[in-house]
């Protein structure tokens, strides 16, 4: 098992990362239409990158076989903590294992920050996931950014900081020894298209979270290991933005939501990331 991992965890860190989020965007048989648009137009020219879809849970294992063939990588939005057994509307690890997942969503702001303050996800249960998922095949993507709010009072380091240090600090022996297959996601909640005021961040402030976002895994782990983890950009992602942000020094890939759900988007998207320089891949 240990040896698939590290030959998983390998094949992965050469290549840039384009993980589309669908959230609850499509239904089962619109996913399966769209996993196959994509599928049939993820050409040889463009496996330089790794391209991954997290369909809606019930669509894991339909768009998971289409997109298999096509050497594209199937993603979970989120993992429930606890094993298989007596949980009632759970989806334990072992069984998106089974779907074929190898990546999972953790700790998304649309988690995060529900409406309801009881339904909301903290802190605690986000690090609880970490485990659970550095402890088995999936690679978790730890989504971390910031509010507008948090940006407008100049809190946007802090509030970071606090997600990976209440998301990572404490997790198993076991976990950190692999917390170099770890992805983390930098998604300002405010450039989500979804909840979008009027702007996106610029290459900068991408480049300047990234720092922090290395700065604070230097705080938690020893520097090779936090040099290996990948960070990535989300937020209104599309073909015409995503060579800009990838070439942010330290910047690994995209986390992409509403635009991944347009296969003519994606092709763009797909072609723009494949051409793209490679000496972006270095750590920040
Ligand atoms: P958009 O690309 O629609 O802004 O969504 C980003 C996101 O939340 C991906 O997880």
């Amino acid at each position: 098992m240990e040896g698939t991992m590290e030959a998983q965890a390998q094949q992965h860190m050469d290549k840039r990362l384009v993980i589309c989020n669908w959230k609850a965007y499509l239904g089962i048989a619109e996913s399966v239409r769209t996993a196959e648009a994509i599928a049939e137009s993820f050409s040889d020219s463009e496996k330089g990158c790794l391209l991954a879809i997290a369909p809606t849970n019930l669509a894991l294992c339909r768009v998971g076989e289409i997109i298999s063939k096509a050497g594209i990588s199937l993603c979970a939005q989120d993992i429930d903590i606890g094993g298989k057994g007596a949980k009632t509307g759970s989806t334990p690890i072992e069984v998106l294992e089974e779907a074929g997942c190898e990546f999972a969503i953790i700790g998304h702001s649309e988690r995060r920050h529900r409406k309801a303050p009881e339904t909301k996800e903290s802190d605690a249960l986000i690090n609880r996931k970490l485990d659970i998922c550095l402890n088995s095949q999936i690679i978790p993507i730890l989504c971390t950014g910031e509010t507008e709010e948090e940006r407008y009072r100049g809190a946007t380091n802090n509030a970071i900081k606090k997600q990976l240090v209440g998301g990572l600090e404490g997790i198993s022996a076991e976990a950190k020894e692999g917390i170099e297959k770890l992805i983390v996601a930098y998604e300002p909640v405010w450039a989500i298209s979804s909840n979008r005021i009027s702007r996106i961040p610029d290459v900068t402030e991408v480049n300047e979270a990234c720092k922090m976002i290395r700065r604070h895994l230097y705080s938690l782990f020893v520097k090779e290991k936090a040099d290996r983890i990948r960070i990535i950009y989300g937020g209104s992602v599309e073909p015409a933005n995503v060579s800009a942000y990838l070439s942010v020094n330290g910047i690994r890939g995209v986390l992409v939501g509403k635009a991944g759900t347009d296969a003519a988007k994606m092709e763009a998207m797909l072609k723009a990331v494949g051409s793209g320089p490679v000496a972006q891949l270095l750590p920040s």
